[in-house]
């Protein structure tokens, strides 16, 4: 007999495709990347990310207005720092009255139950466009956690709920665990970018904060998108040094890397679709290549399939408007 069994029944129409739909897309899976600039009145898009702008501090503050009255309830900050304040050690990073630090009381004071969220690397305030200190054309280490702390206690300070080291410096997760620890800010969690590839794919990020290195690569310091359990053995220790949510980044190039991760461990996992994954769906729809809804929530998709309970996304406004 011709079988029993026969697939195309649950996809017949909406009414049961959406009965038996495994995964779905809301508001609440969404962390906002927010690229802030100095000045007043500023919105300029950034040419690598068609529709998506830095924002001088009072603009700031209607973008966090929209993201809440759309259910948007956590952002990721990012600084441009303007040329002259960068040196090799990022000492602006550390001044309490920096644009990050104002850029997270900007939102706090507008807007107290927005989840805040900081990247915490040195790479846009580096006068080389690295992530760490560079002495002799190596990125050191230890002397860079040492920054990173003070840089995590500096937004602790501001009122961030989260920080989010971004470096990927050994030891970097238990350092800063212990100097928020010890400074009382007990309840300021960390998401660590644990598995963080050396990727091509950050190209319009390095446009949007002008932070491109400016010798060599991140290779060093970032991982070979070669490897797989490389990726496990980071996240574990930065479980074990504390990191309370972990981060892999790009997103759908290592979709494999987040089903490994979510199957092996509790923690929360995010997924960062970054800025070449948004510039790439943007460009191919602007000519008209690939349907941009469809591409987009296509790809949103994939990473609830992969397992991510969180997604960092450019796509966050525009795909919550169509939900
Ligand atoms: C900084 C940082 C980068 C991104 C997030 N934090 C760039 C880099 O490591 O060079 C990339 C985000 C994106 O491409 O959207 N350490």
């Amino acid at each position: 007999m011709f079988p029993l069994r026969r697939n195309r029944r649950l996809r017949t129409n909406k009414a049961i495709r959406s009965l038996v739909r495994e995964n779905s897309i809301t508001p609440n899976d969404f962390l906002v990347p927010l690229f802030v600039v100095e000045g007043k009145g500023v919105k300029e898009e950034i040419p690598s990310m068609p529709n998506y702008y830095r924002f001088s501090l009072d603009l700031l503050e209607q973008e966090i207005k929209n993201l809440w009255q759309m259910g948007l309830k956590s952002v990721l900050l990012f600084v441009k720092v303007p040329d002259n304040l960068k040196d090799n050690k990022g000492t602006e990073a550390l001044n309490p009255n920096g644009l990050m630090q104002r850029a997270i009381k900007t939102v706090k004071n507008v807007c107290p139950e927005m989840l805040v969220m900081t990247d915490v690397a040195l790479d846009p305030y580096s006068s080389y466009g690295h992530d760490g200190i560079v002495e002799d054309g190596i990125i050191v280490n230890d002397p860079t956690v040492g920054v990173l702390c003070n840089m995590s206690l500096s937004h602790a300070e501001a009122g961030a709920d989260f920080v989010a080291p971004s470096d990927m410096m050994d030891g970097r997760i238990l350092n800063i665990r212990e100097a928020l620890e010890d400074d009382g800010f007990t309840d300021v969690g960390i998401m660590s970018y644990s598995a963080k590839y050396a990727s091509a794919f950050y190209g319009p990020f390095r446009d949007a904060l002008d932070s491109a290195p400016g010798f060599g690569d991140k290779k060093t310091y970032q991982m070979d998108s070669a490897n797989r359990f490389e990726a496990l053995r980071e996240t574990e220790m930065d479980i074990d040094e504390g990191a309370d949510i972990v981060m892999v980044k790009p997103g759908i190039p290592y979709l494999d890397i987040v089903r490994e991760i979510k199957n092996e461990f509790d923690v929360p996992v995010a997924v960062y679709q970054v800025s070449g994954e948004y510039a790439m769906l943007k460009a191919a729809s602007e000519k008209g290549w690939l349907d941009h809804d469809q591409v987009m929530i296509e790809s949103i998709m994939s990473f609830k399939r992969a397992g991510a309970d969180i997604i960092a996304s450019y796509f966050a406004k525009d795909i919550v408007k169509l939900l």
